[in-house]
């Protein structure tokens, strides 16, 4: 396979992760942003991003130069054979993504462009994008792709490297095949189709992943009130090929950057062509509900009942993001337990291994701590909102003699039942009895 000149416009996690990934592979990447301040960042090799491996591999393409950062797309694409768009798309008004930086990036390339060259839309966008791109760009020279990414965040170049598929659509074969070819040393099944299937493949795995976590936290509920026990249950049900054993865990509801915006997104897309997605908005709303089943359960430990007041009650939270291995916030349900717990009156103090120092989302509702134990100490109980390993290994009896009350609700079914009976804690999960 021959080294292709790629250029990825935009240097976000998806970006600098396809950069830096494809870079690896032996193409020669020029990554380009509008951020004079992260361009001059990048090319010291300083990443900025919680993502395990990318800083080496950003490293190691710069070493081999292979992999470069420039300001501004126009020059950048000049000599490009594939051009990569990877800006965000944050949910605009009405749940419907924004696309104002895609469409101001082909505005800035669209005459610049190589004849020949592929334009690929790697951002999440709604179907019809690679269509609209395709008109924007307005040359039949210029072929459009879609070529959707499925990269978790916290394993993104693990994802990027061993990927499940890899899926490109296209109005032409030729460009299709030429950007699947990029990806030919990972050996990964791939599906060329064109256009509008890639991008639907994209919301409807999203959707899906969404939708089975839904389910399976209503299932935790119902197993709770029959005196089932979901860990059981999801490992029997996993089983079953068809169903698989990930993505089966409950907890305190699902969030991050893309689950809630592609949702969103999907269902107001199926909203504007007249057709009600009711199952996707039951999925929506019953996650909504999770979060607040959460807080009815907190309450209900503190022993206030499930809709009393917390008022001047002091809770430690054992972490706030979304999920375990990143640093972010966006759309966490631990975040949003926490600003349900606070609206009730509760004094809120978190510790999270992945946040430091003074996080602004968080003022008015936690006081940020770097020691769990320090979260522990004067608390009515604990609340264990993220997954996050550390806080399986605390000392559980040290933990109990810190707490005012003797309880640790756990949202995510993460600690053992056992070691915090035998340090004298009453442990409260999802869906099964202690
Ligand atoms: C998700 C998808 O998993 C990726 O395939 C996709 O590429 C990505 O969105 C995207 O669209 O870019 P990510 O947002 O990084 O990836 O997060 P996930 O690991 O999928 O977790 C999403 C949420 O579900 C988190 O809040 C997590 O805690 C929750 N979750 C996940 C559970 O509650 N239980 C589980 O068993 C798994």
């Amino acid at each position: 396979m021959f080294a292709r000149r790629i250029v990825v416009v935009g240097t976000g996690y998806v970006g600098l992760t396809t950069g830096a990934c494809l870079a690896s592979l032996g193409h020669r990447v020029v990554c380009s942003d509008v951020d004079a301040a992260k361009v001059a960042r990048l090319a010291r090799g300083e990443v900025g991003i919680f993502e395990p491996g990318l800083g080496e591999l950003v490293g190691e393409g710069i070493a081999a130069g292979r992999l470069e950062f420039v300001l501004g797309s126009a020059d950048a694409v000049a000599d490009a054979e594939v051009v990569f768009l990877c800006v965000p798309t944050p949910m605009g008004s009405g749940g419907g993504a924004d696309l104002a930086a895609v469409e101001s990036v082909v505005a800035e390339v669209a005459e610049v462009l190589p004849t020949g060259c592929v334009l690929v839309c790697k951002s999440t966008v709604p179907v019809g994008t690679s269509a609209r791109v395709a008109e924007l760009v307005g040359r039949p020279d210029v072929a459009v792709v879609s070529n959707p990414e499925f990269l978790r965040e916290g394993s993104a170049v693990h994802d990027f490297l061993n990927p499940d598929r890899i899926v490109v659509g296209s109005a032409s074969q030729d460009a299709a095949e030429r950007v699947a070819a990029l990806y030919a040393r990972l050996g990964a099944p791939t599906v060329l189709t064109d256009a509008p299937s890639a991008e639907m493949v994209k919301y409807a795995a999203n959707c899906f992943l969404a939708t089975k976590l839904s389910y399976v936290n209503a299932v935790a509920e119902l197993c709770e009130r029959l005196g089932a026990n979901i860990s059981d249950v999801t490992e029997g049900m996993g089983y079953d090929r068809r169903i698989g054993q990930s993505f089966l865990q409950p907890g305190p509801g699902w969030g991050g950057s893309c689950l809630p915006k592609d949702t969103a997104a999907l269902l107001q897309v199926a909203q504007s062509v007249g057709f009600d997605f009711e199952l996707l908005g039951a999925t929506i709303d019953s996650n909504t509900r999770q979060r607040e089943q959460m807080v009815a359960k907190v309450a209900d430990a503190c022993g206030v009942g499930v809709a009393g007041s917390l008022d001047g009650v002091r809770l430690g939270l054992l972490g706030l993001t979304f999920k375990a291995g990143t640093d972010d916030l966006r759309d966490s349900p631990a975040l949003a337990v926490a600003e349900l717990l606070a609206a009730r009156g509760a004094e809120l103090v978190a510790c999270d291994p992945g946040l430091r120092g003074d996080e602004a989302p968080l003022r008015g509702v936690v006081s940020l701590v770097d020691d769990p134990y320090e979260a522990a100490k004067g608390s009515a109980g604990l609340v264990v909102l993220t997954e996050w390993q550390q806080f399986r290994a605390l000392d559980w009896p040290r933990v109990a003699g810190l707490l005012a009350g003797p309880v640790v609700v756990d949202t995510r079914n993460h600690l053992d039942p056992d070691v915090l009976r035998r340090a004298g804690i009453s442990w409260r999960g999802v869906g099964r009895l202690p």
